[in-house]
């Protein structure tokens, strides 16, 4: 196998996501090692998460910036001093810039907990919830320059249920969360994933789901 490649994440929070990309990355044949975690929160518990697998973590907390550029640039360095070849957005609660984004197309990746383009922004589930919707579920894309509205590269769905509130639907989806994400990151890695405008592509032998998920699913006599 090829070298892994070196994949940086930036959180704000928990760090379940992160957790789940470093559980993954210990398995001998994961093309992707985790080289650096950032977090724009000293408190975030995802830094603790880091350090416990020994991972270099760095604070750039983005108040204690002048501007978002001076911000973005402290952000480029670490990322380039660590050779940082895939981002990965865990969580992460700022926006990144056009310039940013430019220096790092198509090499970005976000989770969201929605099937987008459905609830993008703050508080998914809550929005579905609100909706009344009775699928939900989460997205890996692309980061592009607007919110959650970048290239889909790979979805899964749950079910919502009579009784759901904020929490329970969100502890759902995130449980799909830890499956996708390490696998999106896995596809990218190991070169199986192009893109071609807003179409993303996944080679190789992916698992294609043939089957609906339908709810309620109400028996048919
Ligand atoms: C997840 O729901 C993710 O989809 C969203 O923020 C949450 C982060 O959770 N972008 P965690 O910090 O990974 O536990």
């Amino acid at each position: 196998m090829s070298q892994p490649i070196r994949v940086g994440v930036l959180v704000s929070g928990n760090g379940s996501n992160l957790q789940a990309l470093i559980d993954a990355s210990a398995a001998p044949d994961y093309p992707a090692r985790i080289s650096l975690v950032i977090s724009n929160n000293p408190s975030a518990f995802a830094l603790r998460r880091a350090q416990q697998a020994n991972i270099p973590t760095i604070v750039l907390e983005h108040g204690s910036f002048a501007t978002r550029d001076q911000f973005e640039d402290a952000l480029l360095q670490a990322l380039q001093k660590h050779d940082v070849q895939l981002l990965c957005l865990a969580g992460f609660m700022r926006l990144l810039s056009p310039r940013f984004l430019r220096l790092f197309r198509g090499q970005v990746l976000n989770i969201h907990p929605a099937l987008l383009p459905s609830f993008p922004g703050l508080h998914a589930p809550r929005q579905a919830l609100a909706h009344g919707v009775k699928i939900s579920g989460c997205t890996v894309h692309f980061v592009d320059e607007g919110t959650d509205t970048g290239p889909i590269i790979l979805q899964a769905a749950v079910p919502v249920l009579p009784g759901d509130d904020e929490a329970a639907l969100a502890a759902r989806i995130l449980q799909e969360e830890h499956f996708i994400y390490p696998t999106a990151v896995r596809w990218v890695a190991e070169g199986a994933v192009s893109l071609n405008g807003r179409m993303v592509r996944v080679q190789g032998e992916p698992e294609f789901s043939d089957h609906a998920l339908r709810n309620p699913g109400r028996r048919v006599p």
